[in-house]
């Protein structure tokens, strides 16, 4: 008895001191936005997290004070507006999450943010090459399959460009049609875990249900993707100009950060379908791409193939690289032009 509670005292020590070790800075860009503000609150509510940044160019610092009276250990700290706060918020931070920009207002695709999105994201990407040249990058602004390219583009140019520390934010398709299957097949959503591959807007987001031994036919099968693809249309016609999805999309930004922080703290076989840089369609000009990716404490572990698909699957996924060819051009044609 005694040495087995000797035993089990030892064990929480360890635990203790290996968490202890493993203190995490992490810093959220648009952190007082619709995104930013339950991000910044869900970062704080995570043990795993010392240190929470809050980086806006306003609001940033109520935010912090408001945040940072939830009785968990990490400290939080607002910066805003200035180069010189913004280095401060990113110096140190193991994770970046990138949410600032401007939302979709019905009627507008994720393209029509390019144009204010592209600058800011370009903006941030520099600052981070700067102060935080070792960041996990995670990339919410949209559109997601070109500003990722953008942010590649920027840490390229300036010579510490480390793909395996750059991540588009795919997670909310996957939470979405993991849900959306669940509402059809009456299933507990918590054991369902839908594979979603491509990018991150319309046609280039791919559900790959068959994965999952579900077999949809015909109206039900193309309801069910025309779901998932749009999904976020549904939340941006709901807010009637309010915006688009923060609520969601903050759990969903959340639960990609935990993964990575599970996994760079040493827990084996995280994995997560993200965006990332991948040989999977380099062969067809196709540079950024998301699928299964497991992840280590170097960022990307292992990209997965996207695996047997059906013929069905397969017409979507052509779709989805023809899209997904242009989105990540037009990223980089930006940066070329507008460096
Ligand atoms: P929002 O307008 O509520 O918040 C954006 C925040 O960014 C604002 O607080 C604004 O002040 C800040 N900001 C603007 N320029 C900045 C800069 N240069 N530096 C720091 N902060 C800056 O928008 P919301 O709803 O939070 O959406 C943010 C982005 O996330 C949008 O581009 C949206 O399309 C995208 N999004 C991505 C999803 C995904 O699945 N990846 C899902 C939903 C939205």
């Amino acid at each position: 008895m005694m040495a087995s509670r000797h035993i089990f005292g030892t064990l929480q020590r360890r635990a203790f001191s290996a968490s202890a070790r493993q203190a995490s800075k992490v810093a959220v860009l648009g952190g007082a936005g619709g995104i930013g503000q339950p991000l910044s609150l869900l970062m704080k509510l995570n043990p795993r997290v010392s240190e929470l940044a809050v980086y806006d160019i306003k609001g940033a610092a109520g935010v912090a004070a408001d945040i940072g009276h939830i009785n968990t250990k990490s400290v939080v700290t607002g910066y805003q507006n200035d180069e010189k706060e913004l280095d401060a918020c990113l110096k140190g931070s193991e994770i970046v999450l990138i949410p600032a920009g401007v939302p979709r207002k019905p009627g507008m695709t994720r393209d029509d943010l390019f144009n204010t999105n592209a600058s800011i994201v370009r903006d941030l990407a520099k600052a981070i090459a700067e102060s935080a040249p070792d960041a996990n990058i995670l990339v919410i602004s949209n559109p997601v399959n070109s500003t990722v390219p953008i942010v590649a583009e920027i840490l390229k140019s300036k010579g510490i460009y480390n793909p395996k520390r750059l991540f588009g934010v795919t997670t909310l398709d996957v939470v979405r049609a993991s849900r959306f299957i669940s509402q059809h097949k009456s299933t507990d959503p918590a054991d369902e875990n839908i594979t979603v591959i491509g990018g991150h807007s319309g046609a280039t987001i791919v559900p790959l249900l068959s994965q999952s031994g579900y077999s949809l036919e015909g109206k039900d099968l193309d309801d069910y993707v025309y779901r998932v693809q749009f999904g976020g249309d549904e939340v941006v016609k709901a807010k009637d100009g309010a915006g688009s999805a923060t609520l969601s999309m903050a759990m969903a930004g959340a639960r990609f950060a935990e993964s990575l922080l599970k996994a760079a703290q040493g827990q084996k076989g995280v994995v997560e379908p993200t965006f990332v840089d991948s040989p999977l369609y380099k062969d067809q000009g196709i540079d950024f791409f998301a699928s299964r990716v497991e992840l280590g404490p170097s960022g990307v572990e292992k990209i997965h193939d996207v695996g047997k698909i059906t013929p069905k699957e397969q017409e979507l996924l052509d779709v989805c690289l023809k899209d997904l060819k242009g989105n990540i051009a037009k990223g980089v044609k930006f940066v070329k032009e507008n460096p």
